[in-house]
């Protein structure tokens, strides 16, 4: 067979290559097989509609994400089976059977209604890592409401854009989280936002650390207060197939974020595959995804994925080194998990406080461990496969994206285990055909750089950019016509297996977070000193890389530690302390082609300290000639101080 699968020197296992020739032969069928492990309404009447760039999924089936997750579980006797096993920052533990958060889902759902919530309203729910959360989730896929979450680091402005963009009536959120021991008031930032955005009719609010808030009578109410006049069933809504389950914002290459919107048969069937492939997901199981359910990953193996196969999903709400750096080995220890997904980032971090801290706990309860976010340097991977697994547990590397839904090239222990390579995400799962092409389109050769694309769409594909058309058309379907764009760069190795090399595109990863470096740009240029402003990402041992800001300040305005620190804060305030610049430099001008743009090349190459180097690559506007100029006269001038 042509094109997905090289020819020579195959290191595959038979196995898994006897399933992904068959997904590529008949997608529709193999998919159709694997979306029969869910508990449809209404069988579909058609696979697949693709009409470029929109596939539609399971066309004219009826499901329940809410129904999947619970009432089929509720109905066996994994009723009285720990869904979640939840654990404070402080300590605090909750143990969660799946007929409580059954019965916490329908009656938070009968809530919802109650405040005029119908089938398609958005609900923008901002909320720390506590049950409650999956629990509204639930509660609006229940009733066929979309929900948006929004990341709890994420500050008032950006709740406001998100809300705003979503026109979201109802917020849910708490009085406080906990991180580090502190409080974040949360309900605070909260009130920020909605202030200033309209649509939001009511404010639900969790007490979760009793901390003082203030509530607007009509507005806001509490969580447990509604609660105790809930119903306590709540018929789920047979949504079509294609219904929106949620829309979860993520950066791209604007100053604006935009709503990745996902749908719900094929959204859960691409989660209930990829917990069976990669995961190979076991009812004896104590799963841990140590995300946040802010981001996809935990959208997707937080809750659904782990909820719709019936396993226990760990939660743990605070900082993974609070009280000390052994917190995450002490929860795997005494909650007995058996598998560990988490990001380099994470694994970095832990690698700097030593393997005395994770020495001290017993691990053997692990048995698979996973990756996800950013390259992971092989340094780091023989590191969590030694001292974390005990050289016992295979590790998954799964690349995947907000708008994939679930994962797409990983290993998949849970089909056959491919000989696995330290850095390498191996190979596509079955019904994915992914591709490394030029410019051109064209495959590259073994061991050349090249863009990462998938020739065909599989079912947990986003549904679209929320209420932006042209903006889901031109950013993953121009670049290369028929074949989603990922933004990736990647490498295929003589045995096919796939090497990620990091985004093509402006888009940072800190700390496995996206960030664009238009978006902080944007934010840096509505600071009052602040005329033009460059953001490229410098790379850090532990957080793959930062932003670092260039800008020229408005006249008037000179430069110094306290503009510096305002600068800081300022995008703490706009957009979240993930992203903060980690070094922030005055300039007088910003290196630019003759047409204007900005040479982000140039302004990389100084903040790592290297040479121009490699001229030759595609995506450069400017001659090279004109390149290397602007380096020299940026380095002479950037050396010269400020
Ligand atoms: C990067 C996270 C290398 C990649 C689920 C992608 C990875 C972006 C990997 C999506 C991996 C994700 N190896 N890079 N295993 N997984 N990435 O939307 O650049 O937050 O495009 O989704 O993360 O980030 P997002």
């Amino acid at each position: 067979m042509e094109g997905p699968l090289p020819t020579e020197s195959r290191i595959w296992p038979r196995r898994y290559e006897e399933v992904y020739e068959r997904s590529m032969r008949d997608p529709e069928g193999f998919w159709a097989e694997q979306a029969k492990r869910l508990d449809w309404f209404k069988t579909w009447d058609r696979v697949l509609e693709w009409d470029p760039p929109y596939a539609r999924w399971f066309v004219g089936g009826r499901i329940n994400a809410s129904h999947n997750a619970l009432d089929r579980h509720v109905a066996t006797w994994r009723k009285n089976k720990a869904a979640i096993i939840w654990e404070g920052e402080p300590g605090d533990e909750k143990v969660i059977t799946y007929y409580r958060l059954y019965r916490e889902v329908n009656r938070f759902a009968s809530v919802l209604k109650d405040l005029g919530v119908r089938k398609g309203d958005r609900v923008a729910i901002y909320l720390p890592m506590i049950p409650e959360l999956p629990v509204a989730m639930l509660a609006c896929a229940r009733i066929g409401a979309v929900h948006t979450v929004v990341f709890s680091g994420f500050s008032s402005t950006a709740l406001a854009d998100r809300i705003n963009d979503s026109r979201a009536k109802v917020l849910v959120t708490a009085d406080g989280g906990y991180r580090r021991g502190k409080v974040v008031p949360l309900k605070r930032i909260a009130d920020e936002a909605v202030d200033r955005a309209p649509s939001i009719e009511t404010v639900v609010v969790v007490r979760r650390t009793g901390s003082e808030v203030s509530m607007q009578e009509g507005r806001d109410y509490w969580w447990h207060d509604l609660m105790e006049g809930a119903r306590d069933y709540v018929e789920p809504e047979p949504v079509e197939s294609t219904h929106p389950l949620f829309i979860l914002y993520t950066s791209g290459t604007t100053g604006k974020p935009k709503g990745i919107v996902h749908g719900t048969g094929g959204y859960l069937v691409g989660v209930e595959s990829t917990m069976r492939w990669v995961f190979d997901v076991r009812d004896e199981d104590i799963f841990w995804t140590a995300a946040d359910v802010g981001w996809i990953t935990g959208h997707s193996y937080i809750v659904y994925g782990p909820l719709v196969t019936g396993a226990t999903t760990v939660m743990y709400e605070g900082a993974p080194d609070y009280p000390s750096p052994d917190r995450w080995w002490s929860i795997v220890e005494r909650q007995g998990v058996t598998v560990l997904y988490t990001s380099p980032t994470a694994i970095r971090m832990f690698m700097r406080y030593g393997e005395e801290w994770p020495k001290r706990h017993d691990l053997s309860s692990l048995r698979l461990l996973g990756t996800v976010g950013e390259p992971i340097n092989p340094e780091a991977w023989r590191w969590y496969y030694r001292v974390i697994g005990g050289e016992r547990c295979p590790i998954v590397d799964t690349w995947w994206q907000t708008e994939t839904g679930a994962n797409m090239i990983a290993p998949c222990p849970g089909i056959s285990l491919v000989p696995l390579k330290p850095g390498s995400a191996t190979l596509p799962l079955p019904g994915v055909e992914a591709d490394v092409v030029d410019e051109g389109g064209n495959p590259v050769p073994p061991g050349v750089r090249g863009y990462l694309v998938i020739k065909r769409p599989w079912p947990s594909m986003l549904l679209g950019v929320y209420r932006d058309p042209v903006r889901y058309r031109e950013v993953y379907w121009s670049k290369f016509p028929g074949w989603y764009y990922t933004g990736d760069y990647a490498m295929r190795d003589e045995d096919g297996y796939f090497w990620l090399l990091g985004r093509a595109d402006e888009v940072l990863k800190v700390s496995g977070h996206r960030i664009g470096t238009m978006e902080l740009e944007s934010a840096l240029v509505s600071h009052e000193a602040v005329a033009e402003a460059a953001v490229v990402g410098k790379p850090h041992p532990v957080k793959g890389e930062t932003p670092v800001a260039f800008v020229v300040l408005r006249e008037g305005f000179s430069p110094g530690p306290e503009l510096r620190d305002s600068i800081r804060e300022f995008i703490r305030g706009e957009i979240s302390p993930l992203y903060v610049p980690s070094e922030v430099h005055f300039v007088q001008r910003l290196p630019k082609t003759r047409s204007g743009k900005i040479m982000r090349r140039v302004l990389r190459a100084v903040v790592s300290g290297e040479e121009v180097g490699d001229l030759t690559t595609l995506e450069d506007e400017a001659s090279v000639e004109e390149v290397k100029k602007a380096y020299e006269e940026f380095k002479a001038l950037y050396e010269g101080g400020e």
